[in-house]
């Protein structure tokens, strides 16, 4: 088959590419470079089956021509990460629905299947634990911009649905949980790259908050693996799934695993909410996922164990830093 992926030189994207590349499809990939990279595919460039444009997933020619040329489209492309969200919301609100949009709005004329990632921040403030995807979502103030990503990924499964209602374009929506894996940058602020980057460089290992708040890491390559079989089965169409490991770990237990995988004696160093971002942030207590749809619809769920995917992280950050 021939896959158009947009944001495949991210992190996800990446590992979505070397599977499909492995497994003999033939791979398309827009990406504008903002937090992807080139080096994240640079093993895949030589590739015969592989095409890589760099532009932008709001250029709807651009879009139409890549959509048309592909058997089913995988829309990655978002502004993503906490750190990035709250620095420029204008940016992450723009990118992330109108980027959407293009894709399914280029999809309409030949009803090309699409898969939107969308994101367990959808669930924002809600406590019904584990989240099951038919649940309310509860979401924080407009004054509060760390909540224009949750709402616009929200708005983005809204878009979808409504393109398969009224326009009959077949979607699937991915809910990711925390995704975790080699390749992921510690850049704009996710926890556990950062986390390894500061045990292997003997730094103190920061901890936003009290630390109790906990989270559930799943490995890149479960997260590749549950994608691609949504997309094997008819039955996945016009449904939200919960993509994410259910082991629940606390932040501060997590810095000491990493710490402890890492082979480091750095300190453990609490940092207050307001002096890691902006005053007022809000933060979830507990995000959980219930994996039984998913489970139900492809025998599946993300389970590789939190060490193996804390080793993976720290052996990646090791050859890394070896390399800089
Ligand atoms: N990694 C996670 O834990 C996680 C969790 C929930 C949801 N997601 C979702 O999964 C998707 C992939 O995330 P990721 O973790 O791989 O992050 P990433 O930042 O590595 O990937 C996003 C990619 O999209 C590209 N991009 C951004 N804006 C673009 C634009 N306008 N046009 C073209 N390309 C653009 C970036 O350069 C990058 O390569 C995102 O939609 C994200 O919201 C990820």
């Amino acid at each position: 088959m021939k896959f158009f992926v947009t944001g495949g030189a991210g992190f996800i994207g990446s590992h979505l590419c070397t599977r499909l590349i492995e497994r003999g499809d033939e791979v398309i990939v827009l990406d504008d470079l903002s937090t992807g990279s080139m080096d994240n595919i640079a093993h895949l460039t030589s590739r015969e089956r592989f095409h890589y444009r760099v532009g932008c997933a709001t250029d709807r020619p651009l879009v139409k021509e890549l959509v048309d040329r592909a058997d089913v489209t995988i829309h990655l492309a978002a502004a993503v990460g906490v750190r990035l969200i709250v620095e420029r919301p204008v940016h992450t609100i723009e990118t992330n629905v109108q980027g959407t949009e293009s894709v399914l709005d280029a999809a309409v004329a030949k009803q090309k299947p699409v898969v939107i990632a969308s994101t367990s921040e959808v669930y924002g403030k809600s406590t019904q634990i584990p989240f099951r995807e038919d649940a309310d979502i509860t979401l924080g103030s407009t004054m509060n911009s760390r909540w224009a990503y949750a709402c616009s990924k929200a708005l983005d499964e809204w878009l979808a649905l409504a393109y398969q209602r009224e326009k009959g374009v077949p979607v699937i929506i991915c809910r990711f949980f925390n995704t975790v894996g080699p390749r992921q940058t510690g850049r704009y602020g996710m926890v556990l790259p950062t986390f390894a980057q500061q045990a292997l460089q003997g730094e103190a290992i920061t901890v936003f908050g009290t630390g109790e708040q906990s989270r559930c890491f799943g490995h890149v390559k479960d997260a590749v693996e549950a994608l691609l079989r949504l997309v094997e089965t008819p039955e996945a169409v016009g449904g939200v799934f919960n993509i994410g490991s259910d082991e629940e770990v606390s932040i501060l237990r997590l810095a000491e695993m990493v710490r402890e995988v890492a082979g480091s004696d750095s300190p453990i160093r609490m940092v207050p909410y307001e002096e890691a971002y902006a005053e007022g942030f809000e933060d979830m207590l507990r995000r959980v996922p219930d994996p039984a749809k998913l489970l139900g619809a492809i025998g599946f769920k993300p389970s590789t164990p939190l060490e193996a995917i804390i080793r993976d992280v720290v052996d990646y950050e090791r050859s890394r830093l070896a390399r800089v």
